[in-house]
């Protein structure tokens, strides 16, 4: 075999186990291998999962902070006010060399795939070629797929519909969208409508940002469910955001959780940015901006945990990590039950992986493709509470990251110890 991982804690698999690689595929997984491998690591009981999916990040705007200036109030508005200043000096070179940084930085977290969003309120699709070319760049190691993202709106902007329908002609590969932020709830309905016939007349996916408001009377999501009911396209259909689902009155919002589950729609939800945005207008109590990620997950719905930002206008942290947003949701989305934590592990893996069309290929099991992440932490709770870093990345059966863990000494009374945060 090309190459063996020893004793790894494989995430859903009981007890050590090791995992032989051969051509590119899983060969053996089993607890132990007899036969030698060209190469062999000891992994020593570290954690090991499939690859990280990053299902929700604006890689156009990735990296600006500060650019022309930084948002001083952190405001959802003042962050649209200066990504419009920036907007204007994008260039293909300037997004490209972004967007390429960024790429390396969520390869080096075990992110192997990528939904980004791309404004394509731009005749010219400045960013979204930049964003085609860096795709075709980083085949057959991080696959990225584009979601052609009205941020202006549909109808709200010149001509915003033929842009939607121009940039899947140029190579999106997603429909987008945004009702809640049309002018009129008429709009909003006709961006919902929109994008669904447009995505089924391409036969593409779909994936809309939407109720990302706090307002209560936002109810597009309902009108996103009904549609892919009505035009049966059954898990094909993403819902971004809906903070607003947040507060809504329960009566209502058990209602819509039942549409939701009926049109097999994919929910993601965006801890970072939606923790800092969400709540602005509110004095106290301030609300949590987040969705009803407990009750969608108990019920069966396709829940994922996304970036959305890594250094932009409206969230100035970020290291492109999807466990950072994870760790972030334990507190937030209060998820610290021992079964919550574990899940939260599906909503980076398999449940985004479900949502970007991965199919049954993604997983680690014998046949498949073998692509993993080791974490330099022995168990999936250790890996949350330290955001663990990813000690190797394998992709095709061959290492794409490799990382040296960080050596702590502590000197008490003149003796030396080393400090791992591990009990
Ligand atoms: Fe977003």
């Amino acid at each position: 075999m090309d190459l063996i991982l020893r004793n790894a804690n494989v995430w859903k698999y009981k007890g050590l186990t090791d995992i032989g690689i051969e051509n590119g595929k899983f060969k053996k997984i089993k607890k132990e291998i007899s036969e030698k491998g060209e190469e062999e690591i000891d992994l020593k009981g570290k954690l090991v999962t499939p690859p990280l999916v990053e299902i929700h990040v604006h890689m156009d705007a990735v990296l600006t902070v500060g650019e022309p200036r930084f948002n001083m109030t952190g405001t959802l508005l003042e962050g649209i006010e200066i990504w419009s200043e920036r907007k204007k000096k994008l260039t293909r070179e300037d997004v490209k060399e972004r967007v390429i940084e960024a790429v390396k930085w969520q390869l080096a977290n075990g992110v192997t795939r990528i939904r980004t969003h791309v404004d394509v309120c731009d005749p010219s699709f400045t960013a979204l070629k930049a964003i085609l070319e860096v795709k075709k760049e980083f085949d057959g190691l991080v696959e990225i797929q584009t979601v052609a993202f009205p941020q202006e709106g549909i109808y709200s902007y010149p001509d915003g519909d033929e842009l939607v329908r121009k940039a899947m002609e140029e190579g999106a590969d997603v429909v987008g969208g945004i009702p809640h932020y049309e002018w009129t709830r008429e709009d909003g309905v006709r961006d919902v409508i929109f994008a669904v016939e447009l995505g089924k007349e391409l036969n593409k996916l779909i994936d809309l940002h939407i109720d990302e408001t706090d307002d209560e009377h936002s109810r597009f999501v309902e009108v996103l469910a009904a549609e892919t009911i009505k035009n049966k396209y059954f898990g094909k259909v993403t819902a971004s955001h809906t903070t607003a689902m947040h507060s809504y009155n329960n009566a209502y919002a058990f209602k819509l959780l039942g549409w939701i589950k009926r049109a097999r729609l994919n929910m993601v939800t965006n801890p970072l940015d939606n923790s800092i945005l969400q709540g602005r207008f509110d004095t106290y109590p301030k609300r949590r901006g987040h969705t009803r990620v407990k009750e969608m997950d108990s019920m069966g719905i396709n829940v994922c945990i996304a970036d959305d930002s890594i250094m932009d206008p409206w969230y100035p942290l970020g290291v492109g990590d999807p466990l950072q947003a994870a760790f972030v949701f334990v507190h937030y989305g209060q998820m610290s039950g021992y079964n919550e934590m574990m899940s939260l592990f599906d909503m980076i893996t398999e449940n985004p992986a479900k949502t970007f069309g991965c199919g049954d290929k993604y997983g680690i099991k014998e046949g498949n493709p073998a692509d993993l992440v080791v974490y330099n932490a022995p168990t999936e709770i250790d890996a949350l509470r330290t955001v663990a870093p990813r000690l190797y990345v394998v992709k095709d059966g061959k290492i794409v990251v490799e990382s040296k863990p960080t050596e702590r000494t502590i000197y008490i009374d003149g003796k030396k110890e080393s400090v791992e945060f591990i009990k």
